[in-house]
């Protein structure tokens, strides 16, 4: 999915509304040491680090760091040292460390598929926090209107960007078809097929998970968080009934399965 890191940021570009966020979010929680999980190419983590705060970056994908290593070696002396990457997964990583705030930007909790990968994920959040830390995610909210269409499939979509980023062309643009799962709530380009009950499924790796506000509270409640705000945009404004993003904040009061 993260093939090619170098055209991650170029098609990521212009994304940029989220840093000052995430940047006042460690100032507003006192946070000197801030984990960053699924920090890809470090788009947010490479501005906090410029910032002064003390970052560990966490990612699944060798490609993603190693873009992010090469775009540190052109900052600072101080940023590089404020900055350390590991190789990971979210759902299941021990650091050995901990931090005063654990982060999850830009709808990468998405790939938390299974309810199995979420909990682990939030347990490990957990575990890296002292009593009072926080654990914040900061993911889409879906569009109903589109999801429902999705649920019977749509038709191929066209993809765009790359080939007007990537230097020299990038052939062909691609295309998609899209198709949401209810029973899962998982959204990819991927097909299903039924023989009778018995479902077959054919997962690209392209899938999201689908996130509803109650179980995002749910998640937090179970694994050890008070929910302490949920913010509707990057201006820490109310979490309302359009809100573009849902910004949960946890606040650690107990241990994780405890
Ligand atoms: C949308 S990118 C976000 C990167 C970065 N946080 C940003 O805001 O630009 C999602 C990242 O999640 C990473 N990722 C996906 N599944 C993961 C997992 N289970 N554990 C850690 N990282 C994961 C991918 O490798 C990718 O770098």
């Amino acid at each position: 999915m993260y093939s090619n890191p170098y055209n991650y940021d170029l098609e990521n570009r212009d994304v940029v509304q989220d840093i000052p966020f995430w940047n006042e979010a460690a100032r507003r929680y006192e946070a000197g040491r801030v984990l960053e999980l699924a920090c890809g190419t470090g788009r947010l983590a490479i501005p906090l680090a410029r910032a002064g705060f003390s970052v560990a970056g966490l990612d699944l994908d060798a490609g993603m760091l190693e873009r992010c290593r090469v775009k540190l070696v052109t900052e600072k002396l101080g940023t590089q040292d404020n900055l350390t990457l590991h190789q990971g997964d979210m759902s299941n990583f021990e650091l050995n460390q901990c931090f005063d705030m654990v982060f999850i930007g830009f709808n990468s909790v998405e790939h938390l598929i299974s309810l199995q990968e979420e909990i682990g994920a939030f347990q490990c959040a957990n575990r890296h926090l002292p009593q009072g830390g926080r654990f914040i995610i900061d993911v889409r909210l879906s569009n109903l209107g589109l999801l429902a269409l999705a649920s019977d499939g749509y038709p191929a979509t066209k993809l765009g960007g790359l080939s007007e980023y990537a230097p020299g062309g990038f052939g062909a643009a691609g295309y998609a078809s899209r198709r949401y799962f209810q029973d899962d709530q998982y959204h990819g380009s991927h097909s299903k097929n039924k023989s009778g009950s018995h479902v077959l499924k054919e997962v690209s790796d392209d899938g999201r998970h689908v996130y509803f506000p109650r179980e995002m509270r749910l998640l937090y409640m179970y694994c050890g968080f008070e929910v302490e705000d949920v913010y509707g945009d990057y201006s820490f404004g109310e979490f309302t009934v359009s809100s573009p993003r849902m910004i949960f904040v946890g606040r650690k009061c107990r241990d994780a399965g405890a």
